[in-house]
């Protein structure tokens, strides 16, 4: 099977694990820690990094940092993995859907001011399979109305905006280490911020609203969201391969675009930016082709993903008001395999069976 997927070990990972066991520092303290947030703080150029349990409790830190709750409005999109819009809901805070942008498949800036209200207190972007949004109109606004950007940076690490790197461009920004992502740390996550005072109350918050001076005295509500040393551990040998493992992934993305042509691999990047090439999407002409497509790679044991069904399609939000192009991205496009390790057999194979079934 070549599936979507897998991660990238071939560096430290091993050893540094080895490392912690023999050392019986497993748990959330240990040295791994402080050199992992150092690794990602020196590598997308921020002031502050804390590493998290997931990127889920990533999102959450930043939430709860800002304060983000009852009564307050954040615009984002339908189209974005779900812990993106779920982290609004669950802080209580009331969702506003944007249509995106043909090109980019983010949050479209020209649709954002009519849906501003005095409610309105951040906007949230997703940086969609790696790609940025229009970063100079949307700074723009958050300027002229005094909003938060939280930048869920999940599918962007090592994406760059005007020499910007992706982790470095909201108000607070995050990032998932799951194992699918562009680094991981099995699960794991990380808040960075240029806030020396927001870095502060995370630090608190994912600690279980710990005092930074006074143990067992509690100055808020918070959680235990603290990274363990030994995912740390992984964390930092992955970040010693960051670039090459970025490379790779570029290389990958380039190859089915030259063999497949831009009106397959269709999502695109901002002249001002580049991507992560998190994984590479391919749009079809219609949803038959597209599911003809799916079974046969099925057939041949590759495997494919939808693209982000339309969140506020799903049970438990309020449908938004009117159609959405999102819809009918989701419905045309596909996921493919987009992982280091892939074999270039692998990949002209996959490219085959695609040409085969749109041209015959
Ligand atoms: C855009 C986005 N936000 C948030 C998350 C949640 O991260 P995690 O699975 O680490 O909780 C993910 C990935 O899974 C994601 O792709």
């Amino acid at each position: 099977m070549i599936p979507i997927y897998k991660p990238y070990l071939e560096g430290n990972e091993t050893k540094y694990v080895n490392d912690c066991l023999e050392s019986t520092w497993i748990s959330s303290r240990g040295s791994y820690i402080e050199k992992f947030e150092k690794a990602v703080r020196d590598f997308v150029g921020c002031k502050y990094t804390s590493s998290c349990s997931n990127g889920t409790t990533a999102l959450d830190l930043a939430f709860k940092a800002l304060e983000i709750g009852e009564g307050d409005e954040v615009i984002t999109t339908n189209f974005t993995y779900v812990a993106s819009t779920n982290v609004i809901l669950a802080n209580g805070a009331k969702p506003i859907f944007v249509d995106i942008e043909t090109e980019t498949w983010n949050i479209n800036p020209d649709l954002i001011e009519s849906k501003i209200t005095p409610n309105t207190k951040a906007i949230i972007i997703a940086n969609i399979y790696g790609v940025l949004p229009n970063l100079k109109k949307i700074n723009e606004i958050c300027s002229k109305y005094n909003l938060y950007l939280i930048e869920d940076a999940a599918e962007s690490l090592g994406a760059e905006y005007d020499g910007v790197k992706s982790g470095n461009i909201g108000t607070i920004s995050t990032f998932s280490f799951f194992g699918n992502k562009t680094i991981t740390t099995g699960e794991g996550g990380m808040v960075l911020t240029n806030d020396e005072s927001l870095y502060d109350k995370i630090e608190v918050l994912k600690n279980q609203g710990n005092s930074r001076t006074q143990k067992y005295y509690h100055d808020m509500l918070g959680f235990n969201y603290r990274m363990t040393n030994i995912q740390a551990a992984i964390g930092l040998a992955q970040m010693e391969q960051i670039d090459k493992i970025l490379e790779i992934k570029a290389n990958i993305y380039n190859y089915y675009l030259k063999n497949l042509g831009s009106d397959i691999i269709y999502q695109k990047t901002l002249k001002n930016s580049t991507s992560s090439f998190w994984i590479v999407t391919a749009l079809f002409e219609s949803v038959e082709i597209k599911e003809k497509l799916i079974k046969e790679l099925e057939k041949n044991n590759i495997e494919t993903r939808p693209l982000f069904f339309p969140i506020d399609e799903l049970p438990f939000y309020e449908k938004a008001e009117g159609e959405f192009i999102s819809k009918d991205i989701y419905n045309r496009g596909i996921c493919l395999p987009s992982f280091p390790g892939l074999k270039m057999d692998e990949l002209d194979k996959i490219i085959q069976i695609i040409k085969k079934c749109i041209y015959g």
